[in-house]
């Protein structure tokens, strides 16, 4: 039995290492990642070093020329601009019915209090509950959960573990199906008495490859409220459970490429699952896009690749000197595709976006090749001005870079035979930014330098067009592959952190959350990342030229540097600072209606528990950030969804409980479920109560 204590008395044995994340959250969730080196040692440039002359006399004519271009394209005038004309493939909240009003934005909640309760918190006149649980049945006759005898059977066919990016597809007004990422598995708080992957029982090793993947679920509105809930009875004919090993195929340009073979693959085209899966988007044509995000840290073996192949690894955050890494889950232990001294390509398979079609129950995910393969945070959809498909990606790393792949050819509506192959081919680009003020103004400090913003210009640096590398020395293949390394070599500019990026589609412009990077001195401070030790990271709005999406320049600024309101260094696009809440470690974003920015976060270094923020991104309120809801604690918030009628806002609440010291005996939450219930995440929906639109 359960043996709650109140989570006050816990010991916090270790302080939270990157923002405010807790180190339980660190070991399972990206396998210590900030407490290793920093993997990008490439010597491209900070930008800052482009205008303090250290860089190459071609490098600095370019910024000149760059200089030019924003005044040409600006980033102030986002309020008046256009509204695209793309959708970003369906999702809820991008429907494209914008008001085309720049200036109202619509939302009258009041700020919820930050805090550390364990529940979901919403603002005063919503309500909330919860949609789905971790355990919970979704292929018709899986078994009810059960927490003290999980079976792999089980969770292969019960709603994985650590909910993280959610996507709507309607089916109907009241019948929708959700997809649901499952990033990581926590089995610490899984399984009683667990210590390590070394020891466990093989079977919750193999629990634990069933809790990662995605869910397909289907859910009915509950009266004509905004309020969803999981279809328990019927069919259920789209419900899936996609896990770490669920067969998939690779293709595009690197599909069938000597790096993708393995023994068990020859031909280098089928691999089996998807792995720390973060968030993702939805295409036009109503497929699923999941990133694979910490893959790294699945493998061990790592010291036995061979030396060519080292290099390569080291880039991507793998030990190349340690045979097994400390914390690792042992997946080797009952799959020996995860020891690379003894299968060293199987890594080449994983770090790839994986297209998911949520209305055929039996089909074969993808791994789109053309995307890259990093730590793939997001990848949001929107049309180009010509009708061609753009996916906007981040790499969730220190110092890593800023993606946009453009497909060849043109999206046809309605033609989804021709539709699902347009990630296949296409032109994959890196994101360099320039800042325009001299970059002695830029201290690390985050005082605003003198012309009052930190903006710039930007270039999309392309890489690969199929089976045409633009990167001297390297093929197409090796660049898709070894897609950090390419950026390196072309000088992309290095970020803190590059999460969730998507398009507003009221004023079309691109909003990127730099989450934290507690690495960066002052010395490698630049306009982009104008903060050394960045423990609250920042939102980067771009704008693409003639607000196209195809463009491979743009503008951009930086409206919310977060943190504190009264910390100096946090500027809130010029609002009052007296009437804002604090925000802290930016993760995922969505759009209202209205174009308003919501924001959820991961890790707040403010000490209180994460939530889910509003904030208006033109008009007299830009920069007034406004706290929605706070999750449990212990949880990040993840997955923000609104969906199409306004009505309803999704959350995921990933990993309640987390805590240093926490265990099965000795929960440091309980929710949902309370009383002295082992914490569950879950996806919330949250409504008004009176029916009105969300944030209003
Ligand atoms: Fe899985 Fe970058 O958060
Ligand atoms: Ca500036
Ligand atoms: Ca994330």
């Amino acid at each position: 039995m359960a043996n709650p204590s109140p989570r006050r008395l816990l010991p916090l044995l270790s302080a939270p290492r990157t923002g405010g994340r807790d180190a339980m959250t660190c070991r399972f969730r990206c396998g210590d990642a900030c407490a290793h080196e920093v993997s990008n040692t490439s010597d491209n440039p900070y930008f800052g070093d482009i205008l303090s002359g250290t860089f190459s006399r071609r490098g600095a004519l370019r910024a000149g020329a760059l200089g030019t271009l924003v005044a040409t394209v600006g980033v102030a005038g986002v309020a008046g601009a256009a509204v695209p004309a793309a959708a970003d493939g369906g999702r809820g909240s991008s429907s494209g019915h914008g008001h085309g009003n720049g200036h109202q934005s619509g939302l009258g909640f009041t700020s919820v209090a930050p805090n550390s309760a364990d529940a979901l918190t919403v603002a005063a006149g919503y309500v909330s509950s919860v949609v789905v649980r971790w355990g919970d049945p979704v292929v018709p006759g899986a078994p009810a959960f059960d927490f003290d005898h999980q079976t792999a059977a089980a969770q292969a066919k019960q709603f994985g573990y650590n909910c993280d990016f959610v996507t709507f597809f309607p089916l109907g007004r009241d019948r929708g199906l959700l997809w649901v990422n499952h990033e990581y598995t926590d089995e610490n708080l899984m399984f009683r008495g667990w210590t390590s992957g070394d020891t466990a029982p093989l079977e919750q090793i193999r629990i634990g490859l069933a809790a990662h993947g995605g869910s397909i679920v289907e859910v009915e509105r509950v009266g004509r409220t905004g309020q969803w809930k999981l279809v328990t009875k019927g069919s259920r004919r789209y419900n899936r459970r996609i896990t770490a090993q669920t067969r998939m195929a690779f293709s595009g340009p690197a599909a069938g490429s000597a790096l993708l073979r393995t023994a068990a693959d020859k031909r280098g085209t089928t691999v089996y699952g998807t792995l720390n899966n973060c968030a993702g988007g939805t295409t036009p044509w109503q497929t699923v896009l999941t990133g694979e995000e910490n893959w790294n840290q699945y493998f061990v073996g790592g010291n036995g690749v061979p030396e060519a192949q080292k290099t390569y690894l080291t880039r991507y955050g793998i030990s190349t000197t340690t045979a097994i890494p400390s914390g690792n889950r042992r997946f080797d232990r009952v799959e020996e595709r995860f020891d690379l001294a003894k299968h060293p390509q199987e890594i080449n398979r994983f770090g790839w976006i994986v297209e998911v079609d949520p209305f055929d129950p039996d089909s074969t995910p993808v791994k789109r090749t053309a995307l890259g393969r990093f730590a793939h945070e997001a990848a949001t959809t929107t049309l180009t001005k010509d009708g061609r498909v753009a996916v906007y990606m981040g790499d969730d790393g220190r110092f890593e870079y800023i993606y946009k792949f453009v497909s060849k050819d043109r999206y046809i509506q309605g033609y989804d035979r021709h539709n699902r192959d347009l990630l296949d081919e296409g032109t994959l680009y890196v994101a360099k930014f320039t800042g325009d003020s001299p970059a002695a103004e830029i201290d690390g400090s985050g005082t605003l330098p003198k012309d009052g913003a930190f903006d710039g210009s930007g270039t999309w640096i392309p890489l690969v067009s199929g089976k045409k590398s633009y990167v001297t020395g390297m093929t197409a293949e090796e660049v898709l592959v070894y897609t950090r390394v390419a950026a390196d070599t072309v000088g992309a500019t290095k970020m803190d952190r590059p999460e969730d990026i998507e398009r507003n589609p009221v004023n079309g412009a691109v909003y990127v959350a730099l989450t934290n990077n507690s690495n960066r001195t002052a010395a490698q401070a630049d306009e982009a990342n104008p903060r050394s030790a960045n423990m609250h990271g920042h939102i980067l709005e771009i704008v693409e030229r003639k607000n196209d999406a195809g463009a491979t320049s743009f503008g951009w600024s930086l409206p919310l540097v977060c943190g504190d309101p009264a910390d100096p260094s946090t500027y809130f696009a010029g609002y009052d600072k007296s009437k804002v809440s604090p925000i802290s470690c930016p993760d995922n974003v969505t759009f209202d209606a209205a174009g308003n920015l919501w924001i959820s976060t991961d890790g707040n270094a403010l000490k209180k528990n994460d939530g889910l923020f509003a904030m208006p991104v033109s008009g007299p309120e830009r920069g007034r950030v406004r706290q929605f809801l706070t999750v449990p604690f212990g949880a990040e918030t993840c997955g923000p969804l609104i969906t199409g009628d306004q009505l309803s806002v999704f959350v995921a609440v990933q990993h309640p409980g987390e805590i240093t010291g926490a265990t099965p005996d000795n929960p440091s939450s309980h929710w949902p479920d309370g009383g002295a219930s082992q914490p569950r995440p879950s996806v919330a929906v949250a409504w008004h109560k009176q029916g009105k639109k969300i944030g209003s």
